[in-house]
C-alpha cells in the first residue's frame, strides 16, 4: 500500500530495541516536526479550505502523539534527549523543486510528508511486530494506523490541489529518491529515519 522502494534492514529493530531512550527521543521529535510541517501547512495555504480543515486536526493528534512518546519515557525512567539533526529529513528536503508557483511548492511539500508519514508507518509496523515487550508492540501499533492515515491524507490532498498524472509521476520520482537516500545512511538504532 505504501509502494516504498526499500524495506527496512531487518536489523533496525534490534538495534533499535538497545537504544530506547535515543530512540524514543527522536521518535518525539518526529512527532513534534510533524505538528510543526502541519501548522505550517495552514499558515502558508489558509486559502486552501480543505487543507486547513483537514490539517488542522492532525495538529492536535500529532502533538498529541509526542505527549503519548513523552509518557512512554516518563513511565520507563527515561528522559527525553536534546533533538539532533535529521539528515533524512534533510535529504528528502534537498529532492524539494524550488521556486515554481505557489501550487507547485504545495504538492512538493504534500508529497514530502506524505513520504514521511509513509516510512514511519513502516518502521512503526516492525516495530509493532518485532520488538519483545508486549506493551511497546502495542504502544507502536496504534501510532502505525494513526500514520498510514496521515499519509492517505496527504496523497488525497495532493490529488485535490494537482492532476492525478503529475502527482503519480512526482510520486514516483520521490519514492526512488527515498529508496536511495535511505541505502546510503548509517544504519543506526537510535534514529527513527
Ligand atoms: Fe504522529
Ligand atoms: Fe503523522
Amino acid at each position: 500500500m505504501l509502494g516504498l522502494k526499500l524495506p527496512t534492514d531487518p536489523r533496525w529493530v534490534n538495534l533499535a530495541e538497545m537504544s530506547l531512550e535515543e530512540i524514543l527521543t527522536d521518535h518525539a521529535y518526529c512527532e513534534q516536526k510533524a505538528a510543526t510541517a502541519c501548522i505550517s501547512l495552514i499558515q502558508l495555504y489558509p486559502d486552501k479550505k480543505e487543507l486547513v480543515e483537514q490539517v488542522a486536526p492532525v495538529v492536535t493528534e500529532e502533538w498529541g502523539h509526542f505527549r503519548m512518546v513523552l509518557r512512554e519515557l516518563e513511565n520507563r525512567g527515561l528522559h527525553l534527549g536534546f533533538q539532533r539533526k535529521d539528515e533524512y529529513v534533510h535529504g528528502l528536503m534537498s529532492f524539494q523543486k524550488k521556486g515554481g508557483s505557489r501550487e507547485d511548492r504545495l504538492l512538493e511539500k504534500l508529497l514530502i510528508c506524505a513520504l514521511i508519514e509513509a516510512r514511519s508507518c513502516e518502521r512503526f509496523r516492525l516495530l509493532s511486530e518485532q520488538l519483545q515487550d508486549p506493551d511497546l508492540r502495542e504502544f507502536y501499533r496504534q501510532f502505525m494506523v494513526a500514520e498510514a492515515g496521515h499519509y492517505r491524507m496527504f496523497i488525497e490532498l495532493a490529488r485535490l490541489y494537482s492532476d492525478r498524472d503529475r502527482v503519480d509521476s512526482r510520486w514516483n520520482e520521490y519514492l526512488k529518491f527515498e529508496g536511495d537516500l535511505l541505502k546510503n545512511l548509517d544504519l543506526r538504532g537510535d534514529r527513527m529515519h
